[in-house]
């Protein structure tokens, strides 16, 4: 199925009126939360809150793409999760599984690159398999990047990048004066994607969970209190238009920002008059 000629005409229509405000997020993180209570107030088992979970997660990802959202990162399970009951471990690993065995080819259909970040030798072997065929059958596509974190922690991450960098200082490979922030940068997990610019979670919790500490530096945070199976894509579109509307100063005033882009659409003046166009 094509997405982009799958829009009903009101979704056109919303869609473009998020586009209209420009500022699309290049990099959408989202901490998927609240599965167990959603299936909790239902009074379902909480397994059933993480396979509506997947529905959410498959309308999202289709809406990511069709807004032209170039990565879109989604936090599906923590080192922490592994210590949840196993029955509850067990059912999300098979959900999993059947995610990535449905979804592989309609992602695959539309251009959707497949990553994940992680333990992922963690993780039991069939699924291991099947996440590494969807990632090299997706390699070469070039549209959404979706990255599962999976297994993931950040702390884990981050002294792992340490030891690696040590490692090659010990080789000679690379002095302790060279290291810089783009040094580390390279040795993280997520060294091939630009950092987050907007972090959605559901469910209300006001915490990062261990969710990319080092890349969320400057992101802006949305946190809504729906429940993640209840987050919707009009939701989506509800978070990036707030996105589009904040500044982000990066430590600078407001005036500085106003100064700076008052001079970069003026240098576009003089590129777009030398150009021509
Ligand atoms: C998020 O929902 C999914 C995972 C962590 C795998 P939760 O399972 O954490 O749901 P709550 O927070 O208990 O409601
Ligand atoms: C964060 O949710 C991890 C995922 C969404 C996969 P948790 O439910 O595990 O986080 P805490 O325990 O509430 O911080
Ligand atoms: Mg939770």
């Amino acid at each position: 199925m094509n997405w982009l000629e799958n829009r009903t005409d009101d979704d056109k229509v919303k869609q473009n009126e998020v586009l209209a405000i420009g500022n699309l997020p290049k990099h959408v993180a989202i901490i998927m939360d609240g599965n167990g209570r959603w299936a909790q107030q239902r009074t379902m088992p909480r397994l059933s809150g993480h396979k509506q979970g997947v529905e959410t997660v498959r309308d999202i990802v289709k809406a990511s793409s069709q807004l032209g959202v170039k990565y879109l990162t989604l936090y599906a399970f923590s080192m922490e999760n592994w210590k949840r009951p196993q029955k509850e471990v067990s059912g999300l690993m098979k959900l999993l599984e059947f995610y990535l065995k449905n979804e592989v080819e309609e992602l695959h259909a539309n251009n959707v690159r497949i990553r994940s970040i992680g333990k992922l030798n963690a993780l039991p072997k069939p699924v291991h398999k099947i996440l590494q065929k969807a990632i090299d059958h997706t390699e070469k596509n070039d549209g959404l990047t979706l990255t599962l974190a999976l297994s993931y922690s950040s702390r884990w991450d981050i002294v792992r990048a340490t030891q690696m960098i040590s490692l090659d200082v010990r080789r000679g490979k690379l002095s302790p004066e060279d290291i810089t922030e783009e040094t580390f940068t390279d040795y993280l997990l997520t060294k091939d994607m630009p950092d987050p610019d907007l972090l959605i979670r559901t469910s209300g919790e006001m915490r990062i969970s261990n969710f990319l500490l080092w890349e969320l530096a400057y992101s802006e945070i949305y946190v809504t209190k729906k429940c993640w199976p209840d987050f919707e894509r009009n939701d989506l579109y509800e978070a990036i238009s707030c996105f589009a509307k904040r500044e982000r100063r990066f430590g600078l005033t407001s005036a500085q920002l106003i100064d700076q882009s008052n001079s970069s659409s003026y240098l576009q003046r003089v590129v777009n008059a030398i150009t021509n166009r």
